[in-house]
This record gives C-alpha cells, structure tokens and sequence, in this order.
C-alpha cells in the first residue's frame, strides 16, 4: 500500500491481490480452512481518505453506493477496532472521516475489502502518530479478515493458517499480470463450502516450485507452478469462472487461474507490455472488466 499525508489528510492507495498458488489443508477446529497461499500485491487500487473530525465517531462515504458505507463496510470496523485497541483513553472523543474510492471489484477474489481494512489501520496508524510497528498492524487485521495481515506487507508472501502467517519471499521478476472480472460476484463461504462439499478440502500440493521459480524469476516455471485450490469450487459455481479461464487462456496462450475464492481470473505475462496489448485484444469482444497490472512493490508508473 501507498500511503501519503496531504494536509490534516492521510490518503492510502490499497492495492489488489492475486493468489499465485492456493492449496487447502484441511478444516480447522474453528471452522476455518488451513491454507498454503502465496500472495502477490498488485498495482490495481481503491483509494482511502482518512481525516479526524471534531465530532466522536465514525462517519464514512463510498463512491460506490452499492457498498454499505457503516457498520457493514470492513473500513468500518477496521476503524472502530483501531479506536478501541490504539487510541486507549481518548477513544471516546475520537471522530474520523473515511472516504472510500472503489475500483477494484468486490466478490471477486482480488482482495479489496480486506485491502480497504488493512489500509484504514495502517492509515490511521499515521494520522494518530500511534507509531505501532508492523507486526501489531498485522495481527489487529487478522481480527477484520483472514487476508487482511498480508495487506500489511503487500509485495510477495507466503501465507499459512487461516491466511494471516504472513512470510515475505522474494520475487525480483517485473512480470505483468493480465485480470479478468467476469461482473459476477461470488461469496468467499459459499465456495469454501463448495469446496468441503466436492471432497477437495485436504490438498498436498506445496508451493516450494512456484516459490523457487519466483525467485529465479523464470517465467515458464512460474506459470507451471501456479495453483489454486478453491478454482474447481468457484467454477462449479459460476459458469462464468470457466467461460473467462477458457477467454484469457486462448487470448494470453499462457496458464490462466482463479484468483482467491473467484470469481476474477489471472495470467502471468513476461512484462506489462504483454499483458497490456492482450488487453486490448480482448476489450472489444469482453463483457468482463480487464486489468494489466504489475506486482505492487515493483511498479515504476
Ligand atoms: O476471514 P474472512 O472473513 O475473510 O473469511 C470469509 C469466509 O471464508 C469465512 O467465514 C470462511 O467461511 C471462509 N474461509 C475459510 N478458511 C480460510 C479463510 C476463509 O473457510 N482460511
């Protein structure tokens, strides 16, 4: 994430996810899905704006009015956890102003909202000059969402537990990253309940190849080595899912892959100039949002 302060404004520029590799190992006693995931942060963002006010309270705007913009809205209660956990005894007299710029789609696998947490506490972290390090971001946003502590990190991780043991590898390569949203939203749950319903829910694959060829930043191996677990649940879903994998397969004639829990698709390109020109093959004949993206924490524009 990108964060600046303008003024009596602390703005934070969220970035998207992709999942590169995703297996399940299992179902915890908590309900939740052990996951081996390694995520990749990149350069497709919503927008926050953060400013105290004189009024105690939360009060927020979204520019997408289809989002609920109180209570319900994972900014929302990144900053009521931030309040109660940082700020001790001046919680109560505490008013903030959030206003949250969406473009990255919602339901969709690429992050956002857990995104949009993240940098509301990271933000706030600098508005209030709280100075909390990095490890105590992380773990008050493992409290909003299980993918919320990669947020933190951004870049490239390897992420266990419920997704919230974050380990940063090294992945030098700029490739560019071609995404396509097929404009249909899928429940997190639901595809993680598909998924226990199919019988798919103990996976042994590991990600020590992608691991290594990220490294070595090949890219033939990257593509070999790219996995997800939870593709065949959000396909069996939503039709769509495999309508845009056989799209941006046959477009990008390289490996494509669900994102998350879906419904957005991905393929690795050699560099954003690829990704780029196949997006504008695609446009004219796509009823899906296409993005060319880079990895986050090597961007240069
Ligand atoms: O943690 P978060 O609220 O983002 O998770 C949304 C839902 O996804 C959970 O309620 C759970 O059904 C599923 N999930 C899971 N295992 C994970 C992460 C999420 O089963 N590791």
């Amino acid at each position: 994430m990108i964060i600046s302060r303008t003024g009596q404004s602390i703005t934070v520029e969220c970035p998207a996810k992709l999942n590169l590799f995703l297996e399940c190992r299992g179902i915890r006693s908590d309900g939740y899905h052990e996951l081996e995931t390694v995520m990749q942060a990149v350069t497709l963002y919503d927008r926050i704006t953060l400013a105290r006010r004189e009024k105690p309270g939360i009060a927020m705007t979204c520019s997408d009015l289809g989002l609920p913009a109180g209570p319900g809205n994972l900014c929302y209660k990144a900053a009521e956890l931030f309040i109660s956990e940082a700020l001790g005894n001046s919680a109560k007299e505490c008013g903030i102003i959030i206003h949250l710029e969406k473009k990255i789609p919602y339901g969709s696998g690429l992050g956002g909202g857990s995104s949009d947490a993240a940098g509301v506490i990271a933000g706030l972290n600098e508005l209030f000059e709280t100075g909390l390090s990095r490890e105590q971001l992380a773990a008050m946003a493992a409290k909003i969402g299980s993918d919320c502590a990669f947020f933190i990190y951004g870049g490239t991780a390897l992420c266990r537990g419920r997704g919230e043991k974050i380990l940063p590898v090294k992945a030098p390569a700029a490739f560019g990253y071609l995404i396509l949203w097929p404009k249909v939203k899928l429940p997190t749950k639901d595809v993680y309940a598909k998924l226990d319903n199919i019988g798919l829910t103990s996976g042994n694959s590991d990600a020590t190849f992608l691991l290594d060829a990220l490294a070595a930043g090949d890219y033939d191996r990257v593509c070999t080595g790219l996995f997800n677990r939870l593709g065949e649940p959000a396909t069996l879903l939503a039709p769509e899912v495999s309508l845009a994998l056989t799209h941006l397969a046959d477009a990008s004639k390289a490996v494509a892959m669900v994102t998350g829990s879906g419904s957005a698709v991905f393929a690795v390109l050699p560099g954003i100039e690829e990704a780029r020109s196949i997006q504008q093959e695609l446009k004219p004949r796509e009823n899906g949002l296409i993005f060319a993206v880079r990895p986050e924490s090597l961007a240069t524009n």
